[in-house]
């Protein structure tokens, strides 16, 4: 009993003695505090970082020596850095690992090295950051000097006032400052909360870019519901992390369609932290950062498609031209030179069953003669059996044209490519052909253009993403004939990504999460849902087989029955055509039996 009650104790003694009033008047005190603090988080690297009139000489030299005092010392041999330069562009993050500690002496709370320590710090926010602010400063100002942290995502800050009061923030579920007068060495830079953000308030503004965000407003209270396939995955996410959204719909310049050089102005001037908008990068800004590509496209062109041939033509259509300008002259020889002056007594066309020749009776068996009219007769009948063959396959199904795939083919289309102007760069830097290309474009704005292609507005080639394809495509598949198709010639690969602030707490999550989310496939499914979602809330609609037959009016669309009605017409004509000529009496052939008679 007395040796547990002794151990406990042992347990607890260190710990009480780590808890100490603080005050940072000498050197020699910052300087022990800074020690254990690097032995305790074991960190790897000091910097110290002042403006100028925010400290005397004689602190700083003296925190130097004291760092440096004896072997004993955390920092004794590990690299100690000073920035001065305000112009230099080199970030520590190129320096310095992770595990480093951070000093910045500030006159106040707006003095412009914070701003510079936050750009040199980018990517290392989760650093241990200790502000030293040299004037005491009202409580609304340190307010308003946390709020300023805090944009900075400066994960792991200690501001000191006064080189006396301490004040640390807990910004999780609302902004808090907390006044510090003991200190626990591990609490006093608390591991970064990365779980649960403790129902965080998340506000999002929402632009439409079907199929990747879209919303709907809860019927019963009102409230904005995030859907798409980015959307959706935000959504998983936030929940995860105990996020409360608040999701609302962003309006610019009149239009809910995404803008996102908006969107990327909206971040950049730290007006909201994260985007919902799963995009294409086609130009990274460097004053945002991007989530893990969560898809990796390239993209291609939406090209209407008109390729039926008119069934009227279907008669011709079994031969090529020339196979037919053969066969023309074929018959003109065999008629000219065989029948006429060979062998006029073969009767070959009344064999075939010309109208108006008629067999005569007066019929001589030369051998070599009646093998070569056989003969003839026999390739006559070839042609004909392979022309009605190729015919009445015709007629069961549609004929088409051969699709546009080559860039030349393309190019050669006579739609306008309806674009935008960062589309334009894109595809004139890829393939090149300026000038032609630059005759086909269409520039419109970013509504209009996403509009339309989201409708399958007919009469233009969009540019678009292979993924968007998918999920546009679907709205035609219950129609026979399609209106577009999606051209096999694409370019580049570009990455879906959202957008955060610089460094965001959101970041390390969201990365973490959209793995897993990829491992597990879930994205396909997502985006499979979507579609259903899309349909019910009308973003997109289903084009029928009745728009298709009102489109093109046809009453009477026998459409099972109709190649066998038209060569049911088609023989009709033909023996019209057999009895205007029979009525006629024997006018070819009365030739051909007088010219016999006289030889
Ligand atoms: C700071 O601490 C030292 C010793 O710990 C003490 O003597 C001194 O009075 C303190 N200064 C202030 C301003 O509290
Ligand atoms: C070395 O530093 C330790 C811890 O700061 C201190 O306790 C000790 O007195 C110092 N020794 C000398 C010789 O300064
Ligand atoms: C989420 O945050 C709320 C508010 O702080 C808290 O009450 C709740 O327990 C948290 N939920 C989880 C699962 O941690
Ligand atoms: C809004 O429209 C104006 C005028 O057309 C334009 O100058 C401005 O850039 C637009 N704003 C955004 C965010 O697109």
């Amino acid at each position: 009993m007395w040796l547990r009650f002794v151990v406990i104790l042992l347990l607890l003694l260190p710990h009480q003695s780590s808890e100490q009033e603080m005050n940072f008047t000498l050197p020699g005190q910052l300087a022990s505090f800074l020690d254990r603090i690097g032995c305790v988080h074991r960190l790897h690297a000091i910097t110290i970082v002042n403006s100028r009139d925010s400290i005397s000489a004689d602190y700083l030299d003296g925190l130097h020596r004291q760092l440096r005092a004896n072997g004993s010392m955390h920092f004794q041999l590990l690299p100690q850095m000073t920035a001065t330069d305000a112009h230099a562009r080199v970030r520590f993050s190129a320096l310095q690992d992770e595990d480093s500690l951070y000093v910045v002496f500030a006159r106040d709370s707006r003095d412009p090295v914070i701003q510079l320590q936050a750009k040199r710090a980018r990517g290392r926010r989760y650093s241990k950051t200790l502000f030293l602010l040299q004037k005491e400063e009202p409580l609304p100002a340190l307010e308003e000097f946390f709020k300023l942290l805090w944009q900075l995502q400066f994960r792991s800050a200690l501001v000191v006032v006064a080189l006396r009061f301490f004040y640390q923030m807990d910004p999780y579920p609302k902004l808090r400052i907390k006044r510090l007068s003991h200190y626990d060495l591990m609490e006093i830079f608390p591991p970064s909360n990365s779980r649960n953000l403790n129902g965080y308030e998340l506000h999002l503004p929402v632009q439409l870019d079907v199929p990747n965000t879209f919303w709907s407003q809860d019927t019963l209270n009102h409230e904005w519901r995030l859907d798409g396939a980015g959307g959706v995955m935000l959504n998983q996410l936030m929940a995860h992390l105990n996020v409360s959204l608040k999701v609302y719909p962003l309006s610019v310049n009149g239009s809910q369609w995404l803008n996102m050089p908006a969107i990327i102005e909206l971040i950049a001037s730290n007006r909201i932290e994260l985007s919902v908008h799963l995009y294409d990068t086609m130009q990274a800004s460097k004053r945002v950062d991007y989530s893990y590509p969560v898809h990796l496209e390239t993209r291609c062109f939406m090209i209407p498609k008109d390729n039926e041939i008119s069934r009227t033509l279907y008669v011709l259509l079994p031969f090529q031209w020339s196979v037919w300008l053969s066969v023309l002259l074929t018959l003109l020889v065999v008629h000219f030179l065989g029948v006429r002056r060979f062998v006029p007594d073969s009767q070959l066309w009344a064999l075939m069953g010309v109208p108006g020749c008629r067999l005569s009776g007066c019929y001589q068996h030369h051998v070599h003669r009646t093998v070569s009219c056989y003969l003839v007769l026999f390739g006559i009948c070839l042609i004909y059996q392979l022309y009605s063959t190729k015919l009445t396959s015709f007629l069961t199904v549609t004929l088409s044209h051969k699709l546009a795939s080559s860039l030349e083919e393309i190019l050669r289309l006579p739609y306008p490519i309806l674009a935008q102007p960062l589309d334009v760069q894109h595809i004139v830097g890829s393939f090149g052909h300026a000038e032609e290309f630059g005759r086909m474009f269409s520039l419109t704005d970013a509504q209009t253009f996403a509009r339309r292609r989201l409708n399958m507005a007919p009469g233009y080639i969009y540019p678009i993403s292979r993924l968007r394809w998918k999920f546009y495509n679907r709205q035609q598949r219950s129609l026979k004939t399609k209106l577009f198709y999606l051209s096999s010639l694409c370019h580049g690969t570009f990455a879906y990504q959202f957008q955060l602030r610089i460094d965001s707490h959101f970041k390390d999550p969201l990365h973490r999460f959209s793995l897993h989310v990829q491992e597990a496939g879930l994205t396909n499914v997502w985006l499979d849902r979507c579609y259903y979602s899309a349909r019910r809330l009308g973003y997109v609609r289903e084009f029928t087989t009745a728009e298709e037959l009102l489109k093109d009016v046809r009453p009477l669309a026998l459409n099972l029955m109709a190649p066998a009605f038209s060569l049911f017409m088609f023989g009709l004509l033909v023996s019209f055509v057999v009895f205007l000529v029979e009525i006629r009496p024997q006018s070819c052939c009365r030739k051909a039996s007088s010219n016999s008679s006289t030889h």
